[in-house]
């Protein structure tokens, strides 16, 4: 079982986005999409999670053809996205932000145990159950928008840049916490990052994405190793 991409090709318009993509991540696996600005990381994710439609392609998950279905539809399968930029409801309590994680359940219990694993992994967002969303810091929104995510039980998380506008310290919590997130709950992970070598320092896998195409795929530590991709994306 696992996440398949196979010959995808999506479209803004005139604009190609990602052309010809195949990929394939193992369940349970953390797999990192590095790449520059626009790149179509974005866009990749989008069509995963049912937000974008491709042009050309096929994407299957747990064996099954996922094209076409709607982005509701696919949460119900258990594929979750954490868009860019935190995506929380400024105006709504921690908690009732969780709970939107959770509405399509209808079912109080689920939903409490749900909260109840999301304050044991985060422990801050516990301590600020009842506080208004945007009385958050950046790292505790981004917390908040991940705490939702998996308020659903998700077997799929794609994660937008969750990096984006943290302090390197708290980057630093989020990644680990993905990383024991996935290895916890079993999860595979689509972790797109500018933040290249924090997300590959935590991957099973890389891919590289440049133009819309697919440039390297490899075992996260052999892309930290590789001249051409430390030269291009680490800096180094
Ligand atoms: N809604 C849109 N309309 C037109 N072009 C878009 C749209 N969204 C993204 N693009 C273009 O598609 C390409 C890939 O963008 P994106 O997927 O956001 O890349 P990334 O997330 O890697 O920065 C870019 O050239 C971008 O300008
Ligand atoms: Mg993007």
């Amino acid at each position: 079982m696992s996440l398949n991409v196979s010959n995808l090709t999506v479209h803004h318009g005139a604009i190609c986005a990602i052309n010809q993509v195949s990929l394939a991540v193992p369940t349970g696996k953390l797999a990192a999409i590095i790449g520059s600005n626009g790149a179509g990381k974005t866009t990749l994710l989008r069509t995963l999670s049912g937000l974008n439609h491709p042009t050309h392609g096929e994407i299957s998950w747990e064996g099954q053809s996922i094209l076409g279905i709607k982005a509701e539809m696919l949460v119900r399968r258990g594929i979750s996205h954490v868009s860019e930029g935190k995506s929380v409801v400024p105006e709504l309590s921690v908690r009732e932000n969780l709970e939107l994680g959770a509405i399509w359940r209808r079912n109080n219990k689920e939903s409490k145990e749900s909260i109840d694993r999301v304050v044991t992994i985060f422990p801050r967002l516990g301590e600020r159950i009842e506080q208004r969303a945007d009385t958050l810091s950046g790292g505790e929104r981004q917390m908040l928008a991940i705490g939702r995510a998996i308020m659903s039980k998700p077997k799929l998380l794609l994660l937008d840049e969750p990096s984006l506008g943290l302090a390197p310290l708290v980057v630093e919590q989020i990644f680990q916490t993905i990383r024991d997130l996935a290895s916890s709950m079993n999860l595979t992970v689509l972790l797109v990052e500018q933040n290249a070598m924090g997300a590959l320092k935590i991957a099973d896998l890389g891919i590289v994405l440049n133009l819309g195409k697919v440039v390297a795929v490899n075992h996260a530590q052999a892309l930290i190793d590789d001249p051409a991709v430390r030269a291009a994306y680490l800096g180094y």
